[in-house]
């Protein structure tokens, strides 16, 4: 199969009653379009459209599927159509709103409020670029999170889980909204049939247990995820990835760095929310929000001189490692620093 990816489809063409303005976003997993309803009401219609498993002509309609992917394909979209489906009974103003699904060129669109605004992954690189001492102010952070929190212990108890939350997946609108969006329950499926769609988890913000795909799976996956979002808001780049901090775990010397920065209390629950073991996380939301809502006890513990050697001496040393790298890479020796 070709490695071009399938042809969006062209404006102004209907499916469902909906006439489509522009395609919004393409990932590996489907399209995303701005579409308007009979009433010229704005709405986000994504399309189920793999693009490993199917290609599309541009001006086609009906995606193209190889004989021998034809069953992973329809293994997918029924998926994909089951999302919607259990997304469609959630009604909460932190997740997207489901207001449609339906079969259409031999594939599944699903309908949903259409959001304006950018991604919290668009905020922090801006924030970042900026280079101040904050990415984001402490307030900003608890607010924010507040707000996904009580849209994710509703997604859990409906007993989904979202399995990819991270800044690209949560939505900032004008308003100051924010919003999860992509749930991911068809990615689980195909993962189980080991035909990888995309990378089954996001780096720096998937769980140790994603990468083992074991029953160790609950709402402490996505709690370690929202770790590592409030992590990133705090930083202005991700963690390093759980295989990583198997091996060397940086985290602890990582968030010491923010102390002063940002309150003893949101460093703990980075780190809490972050343990390599899932049991020892926070185990629900509900448990985590709490502990996210304890605004009394703010206190802000400056480093000690012996810390900040002790912090100073591990740049040192690390810089002088990437330092021996360049040289090696600037030399043409794969030199590798362990
Ligand atoms: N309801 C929506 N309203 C506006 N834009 C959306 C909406 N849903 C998704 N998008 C846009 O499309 C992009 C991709 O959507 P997403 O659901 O994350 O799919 P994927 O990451 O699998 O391609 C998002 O980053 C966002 O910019
Ligand atoms: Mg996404």
């Amino acid at each position: 199969m070709s490695k071009t990816k399938p042809a969006p489809l062209p404006p102004d063409t209907v499916i469902g009653g909906y006439r489509v303005i522009r395609r919004v976003s393409a990932g590996g997993f489907g399209v995303v379009y701005l579409a308007v309803d009979g009433e010229g009401q704005q709405v986000a219609i994504k399309e189920y459209l793999p693009s490993s498993l199917a290609t599309r002509a541009p001006g086609d309609l009906l995606p193209k599927v190889q004989p021998e992917k034809l069953s992973l394909y329809r293994l997918g979209l029924k998926s994909f159509f089951e999302e919607g489906r259990a997304l469609a009974q959630i009604s909460h103003a932190s997740v997207v709103s489901v207001l449609n699904f339906f079969r259409e060129n031999e594939t599944v669109y699903m309908v949903m409020n259409y959001l304006e605004g950018a991604t919290l992954q668009d905020f922090i690189i801006t924030a970042r670029d900026l280079k101040a001492e904050k990415v984001f102010r402490e307030s900003t952070i608890r607010s924010l999170f507040d707000e996904v929190l009580r849209g994710m212990r509703i997604v859990h108890q409906h007993k989904m889980l979202h399995l990819d939350i991270k800044p690209a997946n949560i939505f900032i609108t004008d308003d100051n909204k924010a919003v999860m969006i992509d749930f991911g329950a068809a990615r689980e499926v195909l993962s189980k049939e080991g035909n990888f769609i995309r990378p089954m988890y996001t780096p720096g913000f998937a769980a140790p247990e994603m990468y083992r795909r074991d029953s160790s799976m609950g709402p402490w996956t996505d709690i370690y995820a929202i770790g590592a979002c409030m992590y990133a808001c705090m930083q202005g780049f991700p963690p390093h990835e759980a295989p990583q901090r198997h091996d060397k775990d940086r985290l602890s010397i990582a968030l010491t760095k923010l102390r002063g920065v940002y309150s003893d209390n949101l460093i703990e629950v980075v780190e809490w929310c972050m343990a390599m073991d899932p049991l020892s996380r926070p185990q629900s939301v509900f448990a985590l929000q709490k502990e996210l809502s304890r605004e009394g006890e703010r206190r802000y513990t400056k480093l000690t001189v012996a810390e900040k050697m002790r912090l100073q001496l591990d740049t040192l040393v690390s810089d002088t490692k990437k330092n021996v790298q360049k040289v090696g890479d600037a030399a043409g020796l794969a030199l590798k620093p362990k």
